[in-house]
């Protein structure tokens, strides 16, 4: 069973539908992504047949823990964890991390230091700031190569010392694509003692995470940025499990991952999840592991994203009007995934999302939280960027039906 954009679009009602008789584009992917009918249907049918809390003794509670327990090892096999129990779920990344950063925090000293990078959306650096403020430890944050939009490793890497208790990473642009190389910055943080907490909400749908290989003490992704409902996971490396205390509820669970999971979690979105992560790996023999069928086809999104990304690339080539912010050779596709972010001269990102919303083609605008790159380019206040994100649903078609509305939209402003 091999990967097609066709055979994936299918699946997905989403796609198919028209709007004022006109076809859709999706291209807001990093915003949040089209759901399968399967996600649908699992969801459907959790709360159909079965809703219920935990610890009930009864069919539809018992149905319940198992949903959960298949939900940790669906999240497991995503991320390569040691186990199951170092997933643990919550409403949203922005949550769950304001939530670890209050029980990481407990510890930290005056004059300690905390790095944070202007690459992150914000929802990595809020919580810390705060934090930070709260313990009167500094905040130090690394700058992007603004030529570029990739992470300035050496001032980041000079950043960190013996004072740095955490240094928080992206995995991955929300904005620009560009991806970062968590392990050398593990490597730097843990020389001197720091941890590394990683944001990887936006990387989870185009590249297989690896959370042992990376060694990284936090990463944290969000189900509705792959396929899946809003949901969000955080794996919490072994070496933390036991010793971070989190504030919660009494008597609550003292052990497991249910420490850090406040309040009744949303179970249909674990029923999707569990569905989610079986959509991503479906395109591999049956007969393999949920990890190794993940493997399978992650490489063939690969292939298909890299392709939209050039293809991409060379509708752009020559567009004098059109300013690209991010990598942009055709030789380091590797380094980016395929969101880009943009300008077009005289007209503000706004107008351009606004018109191309008319066509049904759905794009960003503005800065997507991502305040620190907007602010070192200099275009927080007059906008942001456009932002265009594909994911292995697009196609090289969609693209083309993309700049026949850009082009029209460019010539109107002769
Ligand atoms: C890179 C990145 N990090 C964090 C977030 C916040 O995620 P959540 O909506 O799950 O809080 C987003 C959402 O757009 C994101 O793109």
């Amino acid at each position: 069973m091999y990967f097609t954009a066709n055979e994936a679009r299918k699946q997905f009602p989403a796609l198919q539908q028209k709007i004022n008789n006109r076809a859709v584009y999706f291209f807001d992917g990093p915003g949040g992504t089209q759901v399968p009918e399967s996600v649908l249907s699992a969801m459907t049918h959790y709360l159909g047949q079965y809703n219920a809390n935990l610890g009930g003794q009864f069919f539809s509670s018992r149905k319940t823990v198992a949903v959960v327990n298949k939900a940790r090892q669906s999240a497991q096999a995503l991320l390569n964890a040691n186990s199951e129990d170092n997933i643990i779920f919550g409403p949203n990344m922005t949550s769950l991390t304001f939530q670890l950063s209050r029980a990481l925090s407990r510890d930290w000293q005056v004059k300690d230091e905390i790095i944070v990078t202007s690459l992150d959306h914000y929802a990595n650096v809020s919580p810390w700031q705060q934090a930070a403020e709260d313990k009167g430890a500094y905040i130090r944050q690394a700058r992007i190569n603004e030529q570029d939009c990739t992470l300035d490793y050496d001032h980041l890497l000079a950043l960190i010392n013996n004072k740095t208790k955490l240094v928080a990473i992206t995995y991955a642009s929300n904005l620009t694509g560009s991806i970062v190389d968590v392990q050398r910055i593990v490597n730097a943080a843990h020389a001197v003692g720091a941890l590394v907490y990683v944001d990887a909400v936006h990387y989870a749908a185009h590249g297989l995470i690896d959370v042992q290989a990376l060694d990284c003490d936090f990463l944290l992704c969000s189900a509705y940025k792959f396929f899946g409902p809003h949901l969000a996971i955080a794996y919490i490396a072994p070496r933390w499990l036991q010793i971070l205390k989190p504030y919660k509820v009494e008597p609550a669970t003292n052990s497991g991952p249910g420490r850090f999971e406040t309040g009744t979690l949303s179970f249909e979105a674990l029923a999707g999840l569990i569905a989610s992560v079986e959509y991503l790996a479906q395109w591999a023999d049956p007969s393999l592991s949920l990890r190794l069928r993940l493997q399978h086809s992650f490489a063939q999104y690969h292939q298909h994203e890299m392709q939209l990304s050039r293809y991409f690339l060379s509708k752009i080539a020559g567009q004098e009007k059109i300013t690209l912010f991010g990598i942009t050779n055709p030789s380091q596709l590797e380094q980016r995934t395929p969101t880009f972010a943009l300008r077009i001269t005289a007209i503000t990102p706004i107008k351009v999302a606004q018109e191309l919303g008319r066509s049904n083609i759905c794009v960003w605008n503005g800065h997507c939280y991502a305040q620190g790159l907007c602010t070192q380019l200099g275009i927080l206040d007059s906008g942001g960027v456009i932002r265009i994100g594909f994911m292995h649903y697009n196609t090289e078609q969609e693209i083309d039906q993309l700049f026949t509305a850009l082009t029209t939209l460019m010539e109107g402003i002769k």
